[in-house]
């Protein structure tokens, strides 16, 4: 792909996992990169230094995403630092795995906090601030488009953030701004032996038309594409990235749960 100059991206809970993978792929094609992080600070500063050793600018700002007023104050002040930015990735996200009816109020709320509020807010916050040739990549899930038992609020709040794509990129088209978003299957890394703690899962991914899962490497080369000049035709869509499983109607039988 090429070299990316003078463009700075936030990526919100990029600390670590994915949304870490997703800042250094960026960095590594010469994104400035911002990290919207909440609680872990010695994590940040360790994840700004891996950053900076691929040559870009890099900082992290501490803000809850689910707070308009604290995001509006770090918004003004990275666009004072950075300039304003080219790209944003809404990646942060919250679970809480449990039947409808043993879900509390406090985990339904927790999760389309996080996941559907916390991306419409940063969204909003950060186009005030765009100029035309901007993108927002919004990482929602498989489960957006197909059910999972147990999953809890998930499902819900990303099938809203796949819907709040659309509508953001229909209103925002006239800005000259693209929205778009990425639904991966379970992202888990082969190097992270994750089949030994989570036999449930290996079963599910087993059943799957390509029997893997997603790499968060995946993922990060997805919302790279998405972000670049290739991908201009693109808005409003989602890129669906698992293993082919919204094909199939596999589900972990009754008894193994
Ligand atoms: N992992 C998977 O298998 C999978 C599958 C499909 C989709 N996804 C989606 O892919 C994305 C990345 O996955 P992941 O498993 O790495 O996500 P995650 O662990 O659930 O969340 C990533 C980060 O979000 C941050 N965060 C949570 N609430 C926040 C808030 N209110 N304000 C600011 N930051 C906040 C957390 O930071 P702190 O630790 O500092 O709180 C955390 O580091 C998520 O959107 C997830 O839903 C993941």
């Amino acid at each position: 792909m090429q070299r990316v100059i003078g463009k700075t991206a936030i990526v919100t809970g990029g600390s670590q996992g994915v949304g870490l993978r997703i800042a250094s792929v960026l960095a590594a094609q010469g994104y400035d990169i911002v990290l919207l992080v909440r609680r872990q600070r010695e994590v940040a500063q360790r994840a700004i230094a891996q950053l900076q050793n691929l040559g870009v600018r890099a900082a992290f700002w501490q803000v809850d995403i689910t707070d308009r007023a604290a995001l509006r104050a770090a918004m003004s002040a990275i666009v004072a630092d950075f300039g304003a930015p080219q790209l944003l990735v809404n990646n942060a996200g919250a679970s809480a795995a449990a039947p409808l009816l043993e879900l509390t109020d406090a985990q339904w709320q927790l999760v389309l906090d996080t996941q559907l509020t916390g991306t419409f807010l940063a969204c909003v916050e950060t186009v005030i601030h765009m100029k035309p040739g901007g993108v927002i990549i919004n990482i929602a899930g498989a489960s957006a488009h197909r059910c999972y038992p147990d999953a809890g609020a998930f499902g819900p709040s990303k099938a809203g953030v796949v819907n709040l794509t659309a509508q953001m990129s229909i209103e925002w088209a006239s800005r000259g701004i693209r929205v778009c978003g990425i639904s991966p299957g379970p992202i888990r890394d082969a190097d992270s032996n994750w089949q030994l703690h989570e036999p449930l899962l290996a079963k599910e991914v087993a059943r799957l038309p390509l029997q893997r899962p997603v790499s968060s490497d995946e993922v990060a080369q997805s919302v790279a594409f998405l972000a670049s000049p290739a991908a201009a035709a693109f808005t409003g869509q989602m890129l669906v990235l698992d293993s082919g499983g919204l094909n199939t109607w596999y589900m972990t039988q009754q008894e193994e749960r």
